[in-house]
């Protein structure tokens, strides 16, 4: 059987094939989206390759300047030919819940410039209903906290501020200085609805829930890829 690593490699390597010469890319935060940028960097050198990409978060940046993949400020853009991310959980719709590593927001903005979103994961990420296994992560303005935390209780969620190692690293801060709270729902049957909500709560910059957005899935199974 094959292990977890070896799926999400199989994923990656699977997307990194997509990208064609002369595109702009945006490459997703993960270690899924890691072992695709390292396959698109092998490309680069062999098939000498020409792209640019914009990049989600500083853990990707410091990888792409490692593996030398040309990076452009996301300003710098208002499109990409492909986007290619990891994820934390996906329904049949194609929904998502990301930002395990606290990326999303940069994330979405960076799908949201997508003519081609794909999303890349183990099979193991598939649930029927958003929520199952993961909570939606909140990157919240410091200073709005508490009425963000209020109106997330109200909206039935489990709330928590996500910290580092107790005792000695404090809050999780994001890459854009903000604080993450995981707000844990049941089961989300509506993700659109939930998606409005949350956008109108005060103080919440960005979530987890990416509604809509998907163009397609890549899923590495210990029987193959399945892609819908
Ligand atoms: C980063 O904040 C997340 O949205 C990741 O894309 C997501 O957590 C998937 O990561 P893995 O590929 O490491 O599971």
């Amino acid at each position: 059987m094959l292990d977890i690593e070896k799926l999400k490699e199989n994923a990656g390597v699977k997307a990194a094939n997509l990208i064609e010469n002369e595109m702009l890319v945006g490459l997703g935060t993960g270690s899924t989206a890691t072992y695709m940028i390292e396959h698109l960097a092998k490309r680069i050198q062999s098939e000498n390759l020409k792209i640019k990409a914009v990049s989600t978060s500083w853990s990707t940046s410091l990888l792409c300047h490692q593996l030398q993949i040309p990076l452009l400020e996301i300003n710098a853009t208002s499109s990409l030919d492909i986007v290619i991310d990891g994820a934390d959980e996906i329904d049949p719709q194609k929904n998502l819940i990301k930002g395990r590593g606290a990326a999303h927001m940069l994330e979405k903005v960076v799908a949201s410039m997508a003519k081609h979103y794909v999303i890349i994961a183990d099979d193991a990420k598939k649930v029927n209903v958003l929520g199952e296994n993961f909570a939606v992560p909140i990157e919240v303005l410091p200073s709005a906290l508490s009425i963000v935390e209020r109106k997330l209780t109200e909206l039935r969620a489990k709330v928590k501020i996500r910290m580092g190692a107790p005792g000695k690293d404090g809050p999780i801060i994001s890459d854009s200085g903000n604080l993450i709270v995981d707000a844990k729902f049941d089961s989300i049957l509506d993700p659109q609805e939930l998606n409005l909500q949350l956008n109108s709560i005060a103080g919440v910059l960005e979530h987890g829930l990416f509604v809509g957005m998907v163009d397609q899935v890549i899923l590495a199974s210990p029987n193959g890829l399945i892609e819908f």
